[in-house]
């Protein structure tokens, strides 16, 4: 098993969770360093919906795949209906009116859509691609963990950190639930796919 990553500060907390039983290899998913048709599956978690240029890094995925191999992919996307506003929708709203600069844009927003992922993932046998939502629900302090865990969080400035906390604590009572929970949910799609067995007619 191998796993790769462009940042040396992940692969150091993959190590450190792993220990020696995973190869860790520092790199780029739009050129990986591996050979063609090395691997029976590519599994990501919570990545592909971060890279451009997105079809060089699928093209990548199905170059290292064998015949048959799968991908295996669970990735953020964009809300398909709109819900009440719950714990990491008001973060969102939120942090984004606190902080000092726009939040880069990070990825394709095409990975994030289930109609225009199924055209990018046109070169792969389709077996399921499903919008999942996640529960994370918890206490005030469990969801704060959370929500102060995401990359948002750290672009906003020290002082203003703070004070996001404070107007969470005070909303969260708004979001609670009857079990006393606060609501906090994401919206995912999980893609199984795999390289079809024969290359279509036509490629090389
Ligand atoms: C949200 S983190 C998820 C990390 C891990 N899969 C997990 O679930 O804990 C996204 C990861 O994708 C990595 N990443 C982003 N773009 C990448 C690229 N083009 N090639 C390799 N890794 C990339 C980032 O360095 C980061 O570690």
């Amino acid at each position: 098993m191998v796993g790769l990553d462009l940042s040396e500060a992940e692969l150091a907390a993959a190590r450190a969770r792993c220990g020696d039983e995973i190869e860790l290899v520092e790199g780029r998913a739009e050129s990986l360093p591996f050979a063609d048709q090395s691997f029976d599956c590519v599994t990501s978690h919570l990545a592909l919906m971060l890279m451009t240029p997105i079809e060089a890094v699928l093209d990548e995925l199905l170059r290292v795949l064998r015949p048959g191999g799968r991908l295996i992919a669970v990735i953020s996307a964009r809300a398909a209906r709109q819900r009440e506003e719950d714990a990491l929708s008001w973060f969102m709203r939120v942090s984004r009116s606190l902080a000092s600069a726009p939040a880069p844009v990070l990825g394709d927003e095409r990975v994030s859509r289930i109609e225009s992922l199924r055209e990018l993932l046109h070169r792969f046998e389709i077996e399921q691609l499903e919008a999942l939502v996640l529960d994370l629900s918890g206490s005030v302090d469990e969801v704060w963990e959370l929500l102060s865990s995401l990359y948002r969080y750290g672009s906003i400035a020290p002082e203003q950190q703070g004070e996001l906390e404070a107007r969470f604590r005070a909303e969260a009572d708004r979001m609670r639930r009857a079990d006393g929970s606060v609501a906090c949910a994401m919206d995912l799609i999980g893609i199984q796919a795999s390289r079809p067995l024969r290359a279509p007619a036509g490629s090389s």
